[in-house]
């Protein structure tokens, strides 16, 4: 599998012409003839058709034959490089590095930010679900009615949004630069992740610090995160802070639910550093001091 960073360079200005053409077009149906693309883009068939096969060769674009007639559809990785463009051109991204993470529903990259800021490029991959993934709240996002892209577009958002609301409030959270499309930029944080049971010289000053970031996100941006476990919190490896990340499942404060996935959220915390780190707060006593947080 080629990188996404290095398959991006290999595009000119005339395939982004015809991979936006085709996005355009994806709106009204999901195989587009080469007719139809030809008008799009104004460029001439013979041309047209060799673009389309070096997209295809690049795995940026799916082909079917019906009768005499070529059809074509983005993948994926075509449409990861019109969120890349998009984040070349407003000044979000620089640079694509190394795959760091692969999920069921993301692919993480490294990347650079103008003047060589390090960041974690997510590309959302929602609709390649396992079972465990489905039963997660999404209630913005049934299976069914949206497609994967969709999906992934609408989670990008969120993800951004999430992290946007509650900068600013001091949450140890990673920055967002900004999103386009399924792809989200965030400030890439240099941690080993909690599951990996990193030694830690404060354990319960560290469980604090989750604790008191969930309170500020209830509090100071209203929203409970929802999916929190030891594999969404990044120890930071120089000052032992604990980030928490993967943010686009969040609910609001008063929805309905809130409060159960809290609790889930902080069992699940409290459960591991209770088994791992032999540190104990009850579950009572973390809503309490949750729900009563005030900032100094
Ligand atoms: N800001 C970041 N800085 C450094 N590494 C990150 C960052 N964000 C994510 N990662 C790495 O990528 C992994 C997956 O990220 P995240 O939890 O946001 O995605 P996910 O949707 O849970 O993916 P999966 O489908 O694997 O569950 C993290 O566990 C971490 O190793
Ligand atoms: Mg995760």
């Amino acid at each position: 599998m080629v990188k996404l960073g290095i398959l991006y360079k290999s595009l000119f200005e005339d395939d982004f012409k015809v991979l936006l053409a085709l996005e355009r077009l994806h709106v009204k149906r999901e195989y587009v003839p080469l007719g139809m693309i030809e008008k799009e883009t104004g460029i001439y068939e013979d041309k047209l058709v060799l673009i389309l096969g070096k997209l295809h060769n690049l795995g940026l674009v799916k082909r079917e034959s019906i009768g005499d007639e070529k059809m074509y559809k983005l993948t994926y990785t075509g449409y990861d490089m019109l969120a890349l463009r998009s984040l070349v051109r407003a000044n979000v991204l620089e640079a694509l590095g190394d795959k760091i993470s692969v999920g069921k529903e993301s692919e993480i990259y490294e990347g650079l930010a103008p003047g060589n800021i390090r960041v974690a490029v997510k590309f959302l991959r929602l609709g390649k679900t396992s079972f465990r993934k489905t039963v997660r709240v999404r209630d913005w996002a049934t299976e069914t009615s949206l497609s994967w892209y969709k999906q992934s577009m609408i989670a990008a958002e969120r993800e951004y949004k999430a992290l946007r609301e509650l900068v600013p409030h001091k949450a140890l959270v990673p920055v967002p630069f900004g999103y386009n499309r399924h792809v989200v930029v965030i400030e890439f944080i240099d941690g080993v992740e909690l599951y990996e049971k990193p030694d830690l010289e404060d354990p319960m000053g560290v469980l604090v610090n989750i604790l008191e970031t969930l309170a500020i996100a209830y509090h100071k941006a209203s929203i409970v995160h929802g999916d929190l476990s030891e594999y969404n919190i990044l120890i930071k490896r120089d000052d032992e802070k604990p980030y928490i990340i993967d943010w686009p499942q969040y609910v609001y404060r008063d929805d309905p639910r809130a409060l159960d996935l809290l609790k889930r959220d902080i069992f699940y915390i409290l459960r591991f550093f209770r088994k791992k780190y032999r540190v104990e707060i009850s579950v009572d006593e973390a809503i309490k001091r949750i729900i009563e947080y005030t900032s100094q």
